[in-house]
């Protein structure tokens, strides 16, 4: 133990200054601290790469996983479900092996109520049965389309083309719960490729575990974090807002609001898309435009969780409620806080959830303004007669500049080159990780894995394997890639593919068929903007 601080203490070359800032040099930064940052760092430890230092511009690890007091509980304000409880899901292997408290979601669970508080749950039922054929149409159009290299559409588009064309107020509830609830977003914005084909719950199963263990989601994070840094570590810091990241072929230097720079070979950027969207955080020289655009094309949706605390319970004792409304998403889904299983009777907290621009229109007004729009709504269900809440608690997580929104919903039309445009490092130095990078963007366990994965890049690299240097764009309009003649260098591509005639053990990027899929798309993708 003692040599590896040794290690670490030699590499950190600190020098105080009159300003409470400091100049580090380590090898790797990791910026931001939630479940990206962390899972990089374990990786670079486990892989012997000890000396970086993770900045975090919170006072907190976990980022978009965060518990906070609320009604006299500890309630996860951000992520709080386990998507996928499979055995290959190590976001729940953690939470197994911590047997933290929580229940598997139970969608039949529900009660619906109308405007005027009657009970429509079997109407509800009909309308989600017929929702079943269109939207099962709408799967199978995504995988059809993926395999045969066609464009993305929107998922409002194939929807409709499938035959589910909402206009009913109990139609769009369904749609609204069945969608918007997930994705954070309107069908109207959503990938139907990206959207419909997420590999999550192929790998891990459908089920969902919603935690409210009074640790908070966040402990498995800390936990990650505690297996490799020491008490005090000087290797994470918080409170480290990043205002600069310059990079250039040979490095990186962040600068942090309180004047410290820190120099490495390497840099893991691991924010929102939308605190990369923002521009606080200014890069010198600007990203190149293939990783600018990408990162704009990516959406980030706004799902905010609204928790109210109140002096008793009058609500129904299903898992969820649907409030049927004239106006689509407007207080659609609730959440009983204890229903069996969750938190015990008598805690008396009740949650609803807002997506989109009525989440960004709340966020802008005051709380007292949103409680009484939600007892209004409360009312029309159970009557004049219930009492306010004592407390309420409105996130802000759109507004929250170390944040700006809740998780990334990939805009249509993010092929497989985006993704590449995604995940590449620019220069060889500055690599990106976070949920919104995994195919499989939008959750805890998207983070874990991207973090994991630039962290193998760079051990690889700094180990002497391959480095990845940057995004390679493919030659446009050239169709042999695996022949001996292809030169990706090359400008102009003469069509003739010489192919090896023996088996040869080259390594070529991807597959031909693959490779003309690639090409299709980027080449749609570029008559869409010109
Ligand atoms: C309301 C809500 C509900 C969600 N529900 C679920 C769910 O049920 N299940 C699920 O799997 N996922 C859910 N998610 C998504 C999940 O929480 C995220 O995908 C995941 O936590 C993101 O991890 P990350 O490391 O990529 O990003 P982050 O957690 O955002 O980590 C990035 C870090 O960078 C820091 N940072 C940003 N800017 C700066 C700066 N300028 N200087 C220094 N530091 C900076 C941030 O403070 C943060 O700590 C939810 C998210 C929200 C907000
Ligand atoms: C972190 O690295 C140190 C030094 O190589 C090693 O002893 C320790 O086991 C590592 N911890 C983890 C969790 O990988
Ligand atoms: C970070 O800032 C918060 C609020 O100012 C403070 O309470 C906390 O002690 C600070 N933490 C560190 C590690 O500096
Ligand atoms: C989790 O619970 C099981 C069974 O209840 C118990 O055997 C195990 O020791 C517990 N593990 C932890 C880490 O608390
Ligand atoms: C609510 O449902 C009941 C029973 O189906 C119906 O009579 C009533 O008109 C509905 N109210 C509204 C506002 O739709
Ligand atoms: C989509 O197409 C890619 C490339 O052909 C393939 O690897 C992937 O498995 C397909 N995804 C689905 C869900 O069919
Ligand atoms: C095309 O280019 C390759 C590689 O430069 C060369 O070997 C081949 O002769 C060229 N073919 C034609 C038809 O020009």
């Amino acid at each position: 133990m003692f040599s590896i601080f040794l290690r670490i203490a030699a590499s950190l070359l600190i020098t105080s200054t009159a300003c409470q800032c400091e100049t580090v040099k380590t090898k790797v930064l990791v910026l931001g601290a939630g479940m990206a940052g962390i899972s990089a760092a374990r990786s670079l430890n486990q892989s012997g790469l000890t000396d970086f230092v993770i900045l975090e511009g919170t006072g907190r690890v976990g980022g978009r996983v965060w518990k906070v007091q609320f009604g006299g509980k500890n309630i996860d304000i951000g992520g709080n479900w386990v998507h996928g409880i499979s055995d290959d899901n190590p976001v729940w292997e953690m939470v197994k092996s911590y047997n933290m408290t929580g229940i598997v979601s139970n969608w039949d669970s529900i009660k619906v109520r109308n405007s005027s508080g009657h009970d429509v749950t079997s109407q509800w039922h009909t309308v989600l049965v017929s929702l079943d054929e269109p939207s099962e149409a709408a799967y199978d159009l995504a995988v059809e389309r993926n395999a045969t290299g066609q464009p993305d559409m929107p998922l409002r588009a194939a929807l409709k083309s499938c035959g589910w064309n909402p206009t009913s107020s109990m139609e769009k509830a369904v749609e609204y719960a069945s969608y918007d609830w997930g994705y954070g977003e309107e069908p109207d914005v959503t990938s139907l490729l990206r959207g419909e084909l997420d590999p999550t719950p192929e790998l891990y199963g459908e089920s969902e575990y919603l935690i409210t263990d009074q640790r908070g989601y966040v402990y498995i994070i800390k936990q990650m974090a505690e297996s490799f840094l020491a008490e005090d570590d000087q290797r994470l810091k918080l409170n480290k807002t990043i205002t600069t990241i310059q990079w250039s072929d040979d490095g990186v230097t962040v600068t942090t609001k309180d004047g410290s720079r820190y120099t490495a070979d390497f840099a893991i950027v691991t924010f929102s898309m939308g605190v990369l969207q923002s521009n606080s955080v200014e890069f010198v020289p600007g990203l190149p435009n293939w990783k600018r655009e990408v990162i704009f094309r990516v959406r980030m949706s706004l799902y905010t969780t609204i928790y109210m605390k109140f002096p008793s319970k009058f609500w129904d004792d299903d898992e969820y409620i649907v409030y049927v409304g004239e106006r689509r998403g407007y207080f659609t889904v609730w959440q009983n806080m204890e229903a069996e299983g969750l938190f015990p009777a008598g805690t008396n907290i009740l949650q609803v959830t807002l997506t989109a621009e009525e989440a960004r229109r709340v966020e802008a007004q005051s709380d007292q303004a949103t409680q009484a729009e939600i007892m209004a709504v409360l009312r029309t269900m159970y009557g004049a007669g219930i009492p306010d809440p004592t407390d309420i608690l409105v996130p802000r997580w759109g507004q929250d500049p170390f944040f700006r929104g809740s998780f990334a919903n990939w805009g249509v039309g993010i092929d497989d080159e985006g993704l590449r445009k995604l995940q590449a490092p620019v220069a060889g130095r500055l690599f990106f990780a976070g949920e919104a990078t995994d195919l499989a963007y939008g959750f805890i366990h998207s983070a874990f894995f991207e973090g994991a994965r630039v962290a193998g890049a760079i051990a690889t690299c700094v180990g002497g394997g391959p480095c990845e240097e940057g995004y390679q764009p493919p030659r446009r309009g050239c169709t042999c890639p695996a022949a001996d003649n292809f030169d990706i260098q090359a400008t102009v591509d003469n069509g003739s593919c010489l192919y090896p005639t023996s088996g040869g053990d080259r390594i070529v990027p991807f597959s031909t068929s693959f490779y003309i899929m690639v090409v299709t798309a980027f080449i749609w993708n570029d008559m869409k903007w010109h």
